[in-house]
């Protein structure tokens, strides 16, 4: 447990547009950002932020709420899971226990996969700092050039060479053989002692987006026949190979700051980069680029530069990857290191005012690249030379903008000097045939967490007449946490504000909802005003409970933030109102009118007690008030029907 000072010191430090900053590129609109939504795929921004509400909200998925609803969502995290990653972030210090056995048994399995990897992350470092690991592994690190802070910033680390030495280590520190199993670490085989699967190697610890370790690659470190180069951390629950980059972390803020991402193949490009100053850069990490991979950066920038090695293996493998990536509707340059060359080495032999100046100059869109790379050997020949069109004609259909895809058809006539109609008409019936295809609605990245609205849920069985029911509550309980605190009037006896919530919370008892949340928040709201104090939305908007801070969220986002205009009823409006629309309007004059009824049958009553006739006539004369106060509220209900 978080202790409740801490939670509050998180939420009062955890700043919304630095948080979501961290993970989307948000563009400045008026008050508010917006940024396409991180949550599922789209093209165009629906997903809004508001600095001075500290609540996000997509109209396109449906997704809002608070920082630590943004973490929970986006990184898979529990409540506290999310209070701890804002801690983090923001230095803030949560006083933890060591955890005991059972506590180690009792977390669930994803979570344990992130503390001993965690664990393992932190091992591997230390031993690079010292003995064996000291003496091999970073005068391994210090041979290729690689800094103290270098090593530092990636968490480079160190397996020994025994056999089962992490693996005795960690057993000894508390964590079951099984879940050092299942996160890749150990090796169980049948009638024998376990081992480590790491042994004798250099660690690049593999970090999800958060910058949590979630698996290792490990380098060897004399080549060895018998052996491959990396030894990677197998697929386990939190460990999706095809669903990350090496380097993602480190390098998000800079991919947005430069809106461009550099895609290596290696782990050592990624690092060496970093050392000379280039942060924006990720490894596929070898394998061919998915389709979630490119979505992944996509949060961070539509711009991706391919550095291939110099050699042809690596480009035709990963010359596959740059079809996804424009599929993605995103922009592709490539750049081809000279013969024998990865960005390492380069950088490392020409330094990084070079290695960019390169980069600047040697990069080329796709199809230039594949054109200039296939010239050679289509000159003179017809029928390799309408392959190529064909290839070129079929990348250029995965681009879903149809005028980038009008530009590449222009750039590939002049390029293979053919004309551009028959190039657009080739197209075009690739496109046909390939509809369903190239059309298709993607899966969200992150699938939608289970939160069903209840009133949608309540509503398919309910009439029309409760329909409208719940339509007023909602606006009811809405005005009320939005509202609550502004001035009506004067009291006409005391002087004294009478705010909404006074007009609405006074003399009202036990009130049945129909749709759960909003009896919650009006309860939450009412057992805090009778203590006196008045909540503000931002209590609601960071409330835990996802259906609480949801709806409130809604009520804060357009359309509802979005009052239709009063003048259209051309009667006179006082300021408050100006913020309400008509149909809240409506239920607070209705709400006053039965007020006054109310107070004008209490009078009337006392009447028919009252025997004194100078008595009679203060409780008449208030009363004649009172009526005359309702005849207006009548009167202004009527006028906005
Ligand atoms: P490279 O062989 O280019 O590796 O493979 P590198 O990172 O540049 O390593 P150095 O410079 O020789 O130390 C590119 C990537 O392919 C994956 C690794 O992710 C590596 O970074 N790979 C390569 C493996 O997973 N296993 C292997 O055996 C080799
Ligand atoms: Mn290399």
């Amino acid at each position: 447990m978080i202790p409740q000072e801490t939670v509050q010191q998180i939420l009062q430090a955890a700043d919304l547009i630095e948080v979501i900053g961290d993970f989307v590129s948000l563009k400045k609109r008026g008050a508010n950002y917006m940024a396409c939504c991180p949550f599922h795929n789209e093209k165009t921004p629906s997903f809004s932020v508001s600095p001075s509400k500290q609540i996000y909200k997509c109209f396109g998925c449906g997704r809002g709420g608070d920082a630590v609803r943004f973490i929970m969502d986006l990184e898979g995290l529990s409540y506290p899971e999310a209070l701890k990653w804002l801690a983090q972030k923001y230095g803030i210090e949560i006083q933890e226990r060591e955890l005991t056995d059972t506590e180690l048994d009792a977390q669930n399995e994803r979570e344990s996969l992130f503390i001993v990897s965690e664990f393992a992350q932190k091992y591997f470092s230390e031993q690079l700092h010292s003995g064996e690991g000291e003496s091999i592994g970073k005068s391994y690190f210090k041979e290729r050039g690689f800094n103290e802070s270098t090593i530092a910033k990636f968490n480079l680390g160190y397996s020994p060479s025994g056999w089962d030495t992490f693996t005795k280590h960690a057993l000894k520190s508390g964590f079951k053989l099984e879940i050092l199993e299942k996160a890749g670490l150990s090796i169980v085989r049948e009638g024998r002692e376990p081992i480590d699967r790491f042994r004798g190697r250099v660690i690049f610890p593999i970090n999800n987006v958060a910058g949590k370790p979630i698996a290792f690659g490990a380098r060897i470190l004399k080549p060895d026949p018998k052996s491959p180069k990396y030894l990677n951390s197998p697929e386990t629950d939190i460990y999706h190979k095809s669903h990350i980059v090496y380097g993602i972390y480190t390098a998000k803020n800079a991919i947005r700051q430069l809106d461009n991402c550099f895609l290596v193949e290696g782990y050592t490009d990624v690092v060496s980069l970093n050392q000379a100053g280039i942060e924006n850069v990720v490894a596929s990490s070898g394998t061919s680029l998915t389709k979630e991979q490119v979505q992944l950066i996509r949060r961070f920038s539509r711009n991706i530069t391919v550095l291939y090695d110099g050699d042809a293996a690596g480009i035709n493998a990963s010359l596959r990857g740059t079809d996804l990536i424009l599929e993605e509707d995103m922009d592709v340059r490539v750049v081809v290191f000279p013969e024998g060359e990865d960005p390492d080495s380069f950088i490392r032999k020409s330094g990084s005012e070079h290695f960019k100046q390169y980069i600047e100059e040697e990069g080329k869109d796709f199809i230039r690249f594949k054109t200039e790379l296939n010239l050679k050997a289509v000159a003179g020949d017809p029928v390799k030379k309408a392959a190529l069109i064909g290839d070129l004609v079929g990348t250029i259909t995965k681009i879903p903008d149809s005028i980038k895809r009008a530009v590449f058809y222009q750039e590939v006539a002049r390029l293979l000097q053919i004309d551009e109609q028959i190039l657009i008409n080739e197209g075009n019936k690739l496109l046909r045939t390939a509809k369903p295809q190239n059309h298709k609605t993607q899966a969200p990245i992150v699938p939608p967490i289970d939160m069903p609205e209840p009133n949608v849920e309540g509503l398919k069985q309910v009439s029309v007449e409760e329909l409208a029911i719940v339509h007023k509550e909602d606006i009811f309980v809405r005005d009320l946490v939005l509202h609550g605190h502004e001035v009506i009037e004067k009291d006409e006896e005391t002087q004294e504000d009478v705010t909404l919530a006074d007009y609405v919370l006074h003399e009202i008892g036990e009130t049945e909802f129909h749709v759960p949340v909003l009896g919650q928040i009006f309860e939450l709201y009412k057992k805090n005003y009778d203590d006196g104090r008045l909540l503000d939305t931002s209590f609601f908007t960071r409330h835990e409970n996802p259906r609480i801070q949801k709806k409130v969220v809604d009520w804060l986002s357009p359309p509802y933030s979005f009052s239709p205009g009063w003048d259209k009823y051309e009667i006179y409006v006082p300021s408050y109102v100006s913020k309400l629309d008509d149909l809240s309007y409506k239920n607070i004059l209705r709400l006053k009118k039965e007020k006054f009824e109310m107070r004008y049958k209490e009078l009337s009553s006392e009447l028919a007690g009252i025997e004194n006739e100078d008595d009679q006539d203060i409780l008449m004369d208030q009363m004649t008030k009172v009526k005359k106060v309702i005849q207006r509220l009548a009167d202004q209900l009527g006028s906005i029907i």
